[in-house]
């Protein structure tokens, strides 16, 4: 982790939800990476804690106690102050992270101010599901309700287009709507993918089980990945999390800030954005 202040957009390659716990959280098998965009977390000492948020996607984020970055100030226990600034570019609610990828930089950048260590693994999934993996910041198979973290082989070179419509998914629902909740892991072994062909074409035999639910109560959604699908060099187009952001997987730069490009001119209301994955 380079850059520990950077809550960067976390994409599911591929999002397979596999069962229910009893307490109603849902059992999940994912490839999750990394793109190298995202939101900005940094404290300065300070005698209480504090936050301010700022940057183009501020409207909408909480700014008192619900904020997921000063419930992470408190998951460290009693501890002393801190002025926090979390500067907004993701789109919120909208399963790139977001939220959880803005605690897990609280929780760097607070350690680092503090000289602490890190709240334990249990205080560190109370914050949410994907507060884990977006702890770790790198390419991973996460599976059980988002706290079981395995290597993954590293990425080839491959760049995503990152698309939101506008409209806020709250994740519950998306769950709630699922047909079937018993659906079959992704392959016991990931291959190392030569390229980024290779990742898409192994991508194909994968899915986002929480696609079908969202783009029936968005069809925005469905809008959305046609639209990106349909763009010059798209190896493949999905709904990352429980939406309503999608990414479309390009084989290098320029093919994605084209892509980008052509779906942002006649959609100025939708979050474009060109970002290379890794982690
Ligand atoms: O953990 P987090 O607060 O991000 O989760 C938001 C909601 O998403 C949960 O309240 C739950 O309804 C749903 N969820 C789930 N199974 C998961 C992760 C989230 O059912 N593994």
């Amino acid at each position: 982790m380079t850059d520990p202040g950077l809550a960067r957009a976390k994409v599911n390659l591929a999002l397979h939800v596999t069962g229910r716990r009893a307490d109603g959280y849902h059992l999940l098998d994912s490839l999750v990476a990394f793109a190298d965009l995202g939101d900005r977390v940094t404290a300065e000492p300070a005698d209480a804690l504090e936050l301010r948020v700022t940057g183009p996607m501020a409207a909408g984020v909480p700014g008192g106690e619900d904020n997921l970055v000063l419930r992470a100030a408190r998951a460290f226990g009693p501890a002393p102050g801190a002025r926090i600034t979390l500067e907004k570019h993701l789109p919120p609610a909208s399963g790139i992270g977001g939220g959880s990828a803005d605690a897990a930089a609280a929780l760097r950048v607070l350690a680092a101010l503090w000289g602490r260590d890190l709240p334990d693994a249990a205080a560190v999934l109370r914050l949410g599901a994907d507060v884990p993996v977006c702890l770790r910041g790198e390419t991973l198979r996460m599976t059980g309700v988002g706290e079981v973290l395995a290597p993954a082989p590293p990425l080839p070179p491959v760049w995503a287009v990152l698309a939101n419509p506008g409209v806020a998914v709250p994740t519950p629902a998306v769950f709630a709507a699922l047909d079937r909740r018993d659906n079959p892991p992704m392959p016991a072994d990931l291959p190392r993918w030569r390229d980024a062909g290779a990742l898409a074409a192994w991508l194909h035999g994968t899915r986002n089980d929480l696609e079908p639910p969202a783009r029936a109560l968005h069809p925005v959604i469905g809008q959305v990945l046609t639209a990106l699908a349909a763009q010059p060099g798209c190896l493949l187009a999905r709904m990352s999390g429980s939406g309503a952001t999608v990414f479309g997987l390009f084989p290098d730069a320029a093919a994605a800030a084209r892509a980008a490009a052509q779906l942002a001119r006649p959609q100025p209301g939708w979050w474009v954005r060109a970002a290379r994955l890794g982690g």
